[in-house]
């Protein structure tokens, strides 16, 4: 189970050293993952308004072929497309998925957002089918209004 407070709090830590997003986003990464084995991959995808696109800023878990992701396809793309995260128990289900490895079964994919302004995502496979519950997406999306308020002071 994630500790969001404990994140949420070294987050806060980092912003105050002066430490911007990027490092923000790496850290935000490697906690998420460490907390939990059901955990196998999870990354964080930036928004590219202009191309549209999702674009891969980093992630821990196997490599994987979807860097950049359109808009609207799979998981990821459909979370941005309909403003909405998406906690998928079980992708052979999703008539678009992009498979990261054969091996996952489930994913949660929770938006980095200030309101309707979306900057990105924070995107997590399991290899355990139906592995996310609502708790974990209250504490992902704890993380990512975290990250999402550096984001906003970046842009401003
Ligand atoms: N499964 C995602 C693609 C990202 S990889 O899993 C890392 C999707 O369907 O959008």
């Amino acid at each position: 189970m994630i500790n969001s407070k404990e994140v949420i709090t070294e987050l806060q830590d980092m912003r105050d050293e002066g430490h911007l997003s990027d490092a923000l986003l790496r850290r935000a990464v490697r906690k998420i993952k460490g907390s939990d084995d059901r955990f196998n991959w999870v990354g964080v995808y930036l928004l590219n308004q202009e191309k549209a696109e999702l674009w891969l800023h980093n992630y821990m878990g196997t490599p994987t072929e979807h860097a950049r992701i359109p808009v609207g396809t799979g998981v990821c793309g459909t979370a941005v497309a309909e403003k909405a995260n998406q906690n998928v128990p079980d992708v052979t289900q999703v008539d678009n998925y992009l498979a990261c490895s054969r091996d996952v079964k489930s994913e949660l994919v929770v938006l980095i957002r200030a309101g309707d302004d979306i900057f990105g995502q924070i995107d997590v496979d399991s290899e355990h089918a139906a592995a996310f519950t609502e708790e974990d997406e209250a504490a992902v999306s704890a993380v990512a209004d975290k990250l999402a308020e550096q984001l906003a002071a970046e842009r401003r």
